[in-house]
C-alpha cells in the first residue's frame, strides 16, 4: 500500500483568501490540495476555473494540485488547467464524448489523469483503460456541494475498485471525495483508498493541523 495523501477540498476554504488559506491548510500538514471545479451544467453550481489554479501558483502554493472537474464539455479546460499548474486532473467519464482521446489529452500535456465515480456510475468504464490511469477517484456523495453525508454503499465500490487495480498491476491511486471525517476515515481507508479528499471536516474546524493530525492517527491504526 502506499503513503496515504489527505487532499482538502478547497472549496470549503475562505474564498475571500484562498492563497492564504490554502497556505495555512498546507503548513498544517496537508498533501495536496483539491481543486473543485463546478459549471452548473454538469453539476448544480458554480465555482472556480484555471485562473483561480494559476493565481494560488503565482501566491507560491507548490503542491500537487488535484483538479476535479465536474464539467461538461470536458477537453476544452483541460489544456488550460494544464497551463495554469495542475497536477492531476480527473474527469467524470459519462461528461465526455470520447474518454480515451480525454484520458490522452491530459497525460499529453505532462499532467496526472483521473477519471471520477458518481455513486451510481458503473464500473464498466474502467474496462478499456485502465494503462491511462493515474487515479480512480470514487464520489462517496453525488457531486455539486460540499459538507454532505458520507453514502455508505460506496464502501462497496470501493472495495470493488481496490481489487480491479491490485489485479490489473498498475499504479493507480483510489482517492475518495464526499463526507469524509475523522470518524470515518479507518474505514475507508481499510476498504481500499489511499487518498482521501476532506473540505468542511478540515476547513470548518479551528485548527486544521489538529484534524489533520487526527485523520493520520486514524490512518495509522
Ligand atoms: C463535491 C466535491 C467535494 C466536496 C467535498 O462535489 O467534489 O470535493 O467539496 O466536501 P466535503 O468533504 O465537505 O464532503
Ligand atoms: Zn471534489
Amino acid at each position: 500500500m502506499k503513503q496515504f495523501l489527505i487532499a482538502p477540498s478547497i472549496l470549503s476554504a475562505d474564498f475571500a483568501r484562498l492563497g492564504e488559506d490554502t497556505a495555512r491548510v498546507l503548513a498544517a500538514g496537508a498533501d495536496v490540495v483539491h481543486f473543485d471545479v463546478m459549471d452548473n451544467h454538469y453539476v448544480p453550481n458554480l465555482t472556480i476555473g484555471p485562473a483561480v489554479c494559476k493565481a494560488l501558483r503565482d501566491y507560491g502554493i507548490t503542491a500537487p494540485i488535484d483538479v476535479h472537474l465536474m464539467v461538461k464539455p470536458v477537453d476544452r479546460l483541460v489544456p488550460d488547467f494544464a497551463e495554469a499548474g495542475a497536477s492531476y486532473i480527473s474527469f467524470h467519464p459519462e461528461a465526455s464524448e470520447h474518454i480515451d482521446r480525454t484520458l490522452q489529452l491530459i497525460k499529453s500535456h505532462g499532467c496526472k489523469a483521473g477519471m471520477v465515480f458518481n455513486p451510481a456510475t458503473p464500473l464498466s468504464y474502467l474496462d478499456y483503460v485502465m494503462d491511462k490511469l493515474d487515479v480512480i477517484l470514487l464520489m462517496s456523495v453525488n457531486p455539486g456541494f460540499g459538507g454532505q453525508s458520507f453514502i455508505p454503499h460506496t464502501l462497496d465500490k470501493l472495495r470493488q475498485v481496490r481489487q480491479r487495480i491490485d489485479e490489473s498491476g498498475y499504479d493507480i491511486r483510489l482517492e475518495v471525495d464526499g463526507g469524509v471525517k475523522v470518524e470515518n476515515i479507518g474505514d475507508i481507508a481499510a476498504a481500499g483508498a489511499d487518498m482521501f479528499v476532506a473540505g468542511s471536516a478540515i476547513f470548518n474546524a479551528p485548527d486544521y493541523r489538529t484534524v489533520i493530525d487526527q485523520m493520520r492517527d486514524e490512518l495509522a491504526k
